[in-house]
């Protein structure tokens, strides 16, 4: 099903979006070397359920993981690209860290991720990786507005990914969003402009570039949820929910610092 918004949900989607946001800066703020990922999921629950608002992950029970993932926040680390279920490890200088998060407030939900190193080290590959993904973002942002199709957001993320020299999988990516987290349509990484669905004022999407260095190739972990690269190479992770606009596409999950 593909949902269309009326004004009174996309206020909610509003403000779920900037809680998930301002969320995200809080944890990237208090994010160092000596954290642990468990440390962070405390931090997300605290402030969440703070705000009156539900979580997305802590019941959710879909194909792709094991049971429900019993978390509020997904913390990927280095070769954790989607869905790390935070566990007792300690973050080090020049980890990259990838937070994805989403809540609902009021029955609408929002999601987004950042990726970032840790500490005060920057190796150039991982800086390389996560601006490559940040640039598909907005490029796949800008290529959203009514009258566009899906295949002109997939093709505009694609087209950044693939010059940044990364390879696409194909097997996760964005997602139309509102009442419930993950509804059509699909929004792969990659694809063909003026193909698929054509946007409406009132649809919400959750676009998520994500690149590996080396491989298009995951493994699932043993704990049943997290996604690594098949090769152990680094991976980034970037995501903003969007509204699309009677005149192009309006970023819900940008940090308003309202709700914190
Ligand atoms: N928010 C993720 C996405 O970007 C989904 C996480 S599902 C979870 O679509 F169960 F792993 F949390
Ligand atoms: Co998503």
């Amino acid at each position: 099903m593909i949902e269309i918004l009326g004004p009174d949900k996309l206020a909610r989607a509003r403000d779920a979006g900037a809680l998930v946001a301002d969320i995200l800066q809080n944890l990237k703020t208090r994010s160092g070397v000596g954290t642990s990922l468990l440390d962070i999921d405390r931090w997300a629950k605290t402030m969440i359920v703070g705000a009156g608002a539900q979580s997305c992950y802590v019941d959710y029970e879909p194909s792709f993981g094991r049971g429900p993932f019993g978390h509020y926040i997904c913390t990927s680390v280095n070769d954790a690209v989607l869905h790390g279920l935070p566990y007792d490890y300690t973050l080090a200088d020049g980890d990259l860290l990838s937070l994805d998060l989403a809540v609902s407030t009021g029955g609408v939900a929002a999601d987004s991720a950042i990726s970032f190193i840790v500490g005060d080290s920057k190796p150039p590959e991982s800086v390389a990786m996560i601006s490559a993904t940040e640039r598909a973002l907005a490029a796949g942002i800008a290529a959203a507005g009514p009258g566009a199709r899906i295949g002109d957001i997939s093709h505009a993320i694609g087209s950044v990914l693939s010059e940044a020299g990364y390879q696409i999988n194909t097997e996760f990516g964005g997602h139309g969003i509102g009442s419930t987290m993950h509804q059509d349509p699909h929004v792969a990484n990659t694809g063909r402009p003026g193909r698929g669905y054509k946007l409406r004022p009132g649809l919400l999407l959750a676009l998520e570039p994500w690149v590996m260095a080396d491989t298009p190739e995951l493994v699932t972990d043993a704990d049943g949820w997290t996604l690594r690269s098949a090769t152990g190479c680094r991976t980034a992770h970037s995501e903003h929910t969007i509204a699309i606009t009677d005149d192009g596409a309006e970023i819900l999950t940008l940090p308003t610092h309202a709700h914190l």
